[in-house]
């Protein structure tokens, strides 16, 4: 790449956010690490720049339009012009459906399908400007049904319908749009599950990996990759797509 391009990552103080943030910076881009508390964030921009590579630490809720704008306004001014996107970003709040309050069902909302448009619309200016862009979403297996998560695979299904009209709507000005559903991946939030079930997490994975193809569950580095991919100029031809990161052809 002969400019350094600038890359956003949100959700990435931890996990799939972390990795994918390192790896864009191994792949030669500026990263801007977003994540709630701009503290957070300080652990995965040290790992950048320890290995070489561009980061900055910036404080957001991705499902606020006014710290969105704020945030993508500075990620501009300090980084440069943003022109690749991963809207990563997510929380769980599982619950059986006669159990799910409306506050678990608007903050999943809020955080994975506000957030990822709010993100998309603000960033999306610097892409078009620049006749170039690349936005990946991350969707979920969820996507496909999940029992205790009507919100959660709501919300994953509608990415990818996010992901699709993304894509109709800015291919002409050199942007592709993607989503990346992952299977079961090893992370704080899987941990966060495993404990709501009352298993140990090792347990947990063993369980999980026994029902996947490839005998393992995945790791953040896995979906790193494939964003890697969806970023990499020569998939400009790739474009509203969901790719299934899972071990196997099912969920
Ligand atoms: N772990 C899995 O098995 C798995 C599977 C499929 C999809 N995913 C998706 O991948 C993404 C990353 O998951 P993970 O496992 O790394 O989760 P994680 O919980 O480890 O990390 C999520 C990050 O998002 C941040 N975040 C939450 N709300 C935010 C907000 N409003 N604004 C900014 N940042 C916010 C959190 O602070 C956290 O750092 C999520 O969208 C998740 O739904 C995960």
């Amino acid at each position: 790449m002969a400019d350094s391009r600038v890359a956003i990552v949100t959700g990435a103080a931890r996990g799939i956010g972390a990795a994918t943030a390192k790896r864009l910076a191994e792949d030669g881009f500026a990263v801007a690490v977003i994540d709630l508390d701009e503290k957070h964030c300080a652990e995965t921009v040290s790992a950048i720049e320890a290995a070489g590579g561009k980061a900055l630490a910036v404080g957001c809720d991705v499902s606020d339009a006014e710290q969105v704008q704020a945030a993508v306004d500075r990620v501009a001014a300090e980084l440069g012009a943003p022109t690749a996107l991963v809207n990563n970003a997510g929380v769980i709040r599982d619950n059986m459906l006669f159990k799910m309050s409306e506050d678990d069902w608007d903050t999943v909302m809020g955080v994975h399908l506000r957030g990822a448009f709010l993100m998309s619309r603000a960033v999306q200016k610097h892409m078009v400007e620049a006749k170039w862009g690349r936005i990946v979403n991350l969707s979920s297996t969820s996507a496909l049904g999940n029992r205790g998560q009507a919100n959660y695979s709501t919300a994953k299904a509608g990415l990818q319908g996010l992901t699709k009209t993304l894509a109709i709507e800015l291919g002409k000005y050199g942007v592709t749009a993607n989503a990346i559903a992952p299977g079961f991946i090893a992370t704080d939030m899987t941990r966060a599950t495993a404990e709501r079930v009352g298993m140990e997490f090792e347990e947990f994975t063993k369980a999980a990996a026994a029902s996947i193809p490839v005998a393992r569950v995945g790791q953040p580095e896995d979906i790193a990759n494939t964003v890697s991919f969806f970023l990499d100029e020569r998939a400009g031809f790739v474009s509203g797509q969901v790719i299934y990161v899972a071990g196997g052809p099912k969920a």
